[in-house]
């Protein structure tokens, strides 16, 4: 099918008569004016989709060499009432969440009103514990309704939230937590696993016993495990809630735009987790404008994110997005691996969901499942596929199978630095091309530059992806570590942000996102960092050297590769291979599960000491016909050591 016919398909035409940017004309023009008046622009745009307790005193700061960054800095407003509270008048009864767990028969309605007071409740409850603004407070649950009101009452007192993904250990849970002095944890007293609910307390309390700064853990229990706090600084949501001394209300916290709104870990080296920083305004306004121009939504639908509230796609479009917007967001407890692919079908039929935004991931799992195959979903009008680079069959059979040929398939990119997505076709501009993200949202400034820094002049050629100026939803910094926000994002490019993902623009100036240049693997839209997995391997007491690479999966995009060297008085077995995964689990989380392990006697170094991972991305690959240059290499006859004991992803 010719790309021709995503320009100016029928679906686009009648779509385009409903959506909220007609046409390409309008995109550029809108486009144009961001770049050219940006003052004006982004005043003009933070006052229609936010209400605002005090005006700014300045659009915008900007200072490369430090990296400083600031939007409507001086302005005061709060995200729980931007999302909660001014809908209430007109819109008290309209549902704000439809939840569903993993066992069907549970599910919930959530109206604005009840957010409202829950959100109210979960406030009083915590300045009752004494935390307030500039506290930081861990959450750590899974897809309930507890998490949306724990991250909404922490924004309302003006505490700043650091949602940590279940699927990482409570390990790494408690590594954040230091790293930000959380003051509390809000969690669960136990986590499914596998249909089953598994006690989470006893693994949370030796990781979080030396933790000083942490007074309260409140504890959502939903088990029936007769569970009772051992400690003062434990407490049970159920009691603290009951305490009729709690007021009902309690008065939104006026925030500067720029305080921090949340802080988001991202994989870094072992021990010292990345903390990025999103704040109040510049990001809510991110989140509002491009929920409502991208995903194109409008107040009476229905928006199915799929992903976790532990990433940013959770937070910026299961969130703060659509509740900015006055939306209904279905909120699915069950994780995509573990759902039968028919359920895809079976909420978005239930709930009469408008808009899905799924990962590549997800619909390959969906379409090899079978059962969404042709299945007549009329209420839906749009898909957004995120997180990870789309293949154009996935594309085409997300456009056919699942969309009937009327929805627009939107791939739009974005980062857990960069707040909300940056490149995506507008649905009613297009252009719609299979596996391209097409053009730059309002503001965003990208340019693809070669190996020298330069940008590059051919279409079709790769380079690194790096955006020229600052948007209002970019990360301000690393939590107290800014070197590490300067170093790897504006000092690679001349004060440009680097976002170490390769891309290229064809000829209309449309972008494909290709692959990171740097360590990190994505897998099923979660991020993990090569240097992360490889130093806790190295860790092993039986494992004396390790290096990870990423190779082409066929359902998840990115699988995982784990090269390790063993004693020599060590044999490789495959409980040893039970042994590391375990030992990843808990100290990372599920997430870092290699998919293949390839057991060797060293690593392949050059006499500086440098694993040659090229030769390592080639064997994982099984392109192992050119090896290249070998020369550099100690041990040169490892190599076809290392092609020999190739392990076939199973
Ligand atoms: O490599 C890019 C990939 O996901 C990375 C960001 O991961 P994370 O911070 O976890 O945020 C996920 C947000 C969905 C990027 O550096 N990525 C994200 N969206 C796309 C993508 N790669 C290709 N196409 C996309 N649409």
């Amino acid at each position: 099918m010719s790309l021709l016919h995503y320009r100016h398909g029928a679906h686009l035409e009648s779509y385009r008569r409903t959506a909220h940017i007609r046409d390409e004309a309008a995109y550029r023009a809108l486009y144009r004016r961001s770049l050219e008046d940006p003052e004006g622009f982004w005043a003009e745009q933070a006052r229609l989709y936010l209400d605002w307790e005090k005006q700014w005193d300045e659009v915008h700061h900007w200072d490369p060499g430090s990296a400083r960054c600031r939007w409507f800095a001086g302005g005061v407003l709060n995200a729980a009432y931007n999302c909660i509270d001014r809908h209430l008048e007109r819109h008290r009864d309209r549902i704000a969440f439809y939840w569903e767990g993993e066992d069907p028969a549970e599910t919930e309605s959530i109206t604005y009103g009840d957010l409202h007071d829950r959100v109210n409740r979960l406030s009083a409850m915590l300045r009752a514990r004494g935390i307030g603004k500039g506290d930081r407070v861990a959450l750590y649950l899974p897809m309930i309704p507890a998490l949306p009101v724990s991250m909404l009452a922490c924004a309302r007192i003006g505490a700043v939230h650091t949602v940590v993904y279940t699927g990482l250990s409570p390990k790494a849970l408690a590594s954040r937590m230091a790293d930000c002095r959380a003051k509390a944890l809000i969690t669960v007293d136990g986590m499914r696993r596998d249909g089953e609910r598994v006690p989470l307390i006893p693994s949370l309390r030796p990781v979080l016993a030396p933790l000083p700064h942490l007074e309260t853990v409140l504890i959502d229990a939903r088990m029936d495990a007769g569970f009772s706090p051992d400690s003062d600084r434990e407490v049970l949501w159920g009691d603290a809630a009951a305490d009729p001394s709690l007021p009902e209300f309690v008065p939104p916290e006026p925030m500067d735009a720029e305080d921090p709104l949340f802080i988001l870990y991202i994989s870094g080296v072992r021990g010292r987790p990345k903390g990025v920083v999103h704040t109040h305004g510049g990001y809510l306004l991110h989140a509002a404008m491009t929920t409502r121009l991208v995903l194109d939504a409008r107040p009476e639908e229905i928006l199915w994110c799929t992903s976790d509230m532990g990433w940013i796609v959770g937070h910026t479009y299961g969130l703060y997005g659509p509740l900015l917007n006055g939306l209904a967001s279905v909120l699915f407890e069950g994780e995509p691996e573990s759902a039968e692919p028919a359920r895809y079908g079976d909420i978005i039929e239930r709930y009469g969901v408008d808009r899905l935004c799924w990962t590549p991931t997800e619909i390959r799992f969906a379409r090899n499942g079978g059962a969404l195959t042709g299945r007549d979903l009329p209420s839906l009008k749009l898909m957004a596929s995120v997180g990870e680079p789309m293949d154009p069959e996935t594309w085409e059979w997300a456009y056919h199978q699942v969309g009937g040929d009327r929805c627009p398939v939107i791939d739009a990119y974005l980062q857990t630095e960069t707040g909300g997505i940056l490149i995506a076709p507008l649905p009613g501009a297009g252009p719609l091309k299979p596996a391209f993200c097409g053009q730059p949202f309002f503001g965003v400034d990208p340019v693809v530059l070669d190996d020298f820094g330069e940008p590059v002049r051919h279409p079709n050629r790769e380079g690194v992806l790096c955006i020229r100026r600052p948007w209002p939803g970019m990360a301000r910094t690393i939590h107290n570590d800014h070197e590490r926000f300067i170093d790897p994002y504006f000092n690679r490019i001349r004060g440009m942000y680097f976002t170490a993902d390769a891309a290229l623009r064809d000829a209309d100036g449309d972008f494909r996102m290709l692959a990171r240049v740097d360590d990190v693997i994505k897998v099923c839209g979660g991020r993990i960092c090569a240097a992360e997995m490889e130093a806790v391997l190295r860790l092993h007491p039986e494992a004396t050297d390790a290096a990870v690479v990423r190779f082409p999966h066929p359902v998840k995009g990115e699988g995982i590769y784990a090269f390790v060297a063993l004693d020599a008085a060590v044999h490789p077995s495959d409980s040893l291979k039970e042994t590391l995964l375990r030992h990843l689990r808990e100290e990372i989380g599920s997430i870092a599960a290699f998919d293949v392990i390839q057991w060797t006697r060293a690593l392949p170094r050059t006499r500086s000491g440098k694993v040659v991972r090229h030769i390592l991305d080639k064997i994982a690959a099984g392109n192992v016909d050119d090896m290249g240059d070998a020369a550099a290499i100690v041990d040169p006859a490892l190599i076809q050591d290392l092609i020999n004991g190739r392990q076939t992803p199973g």
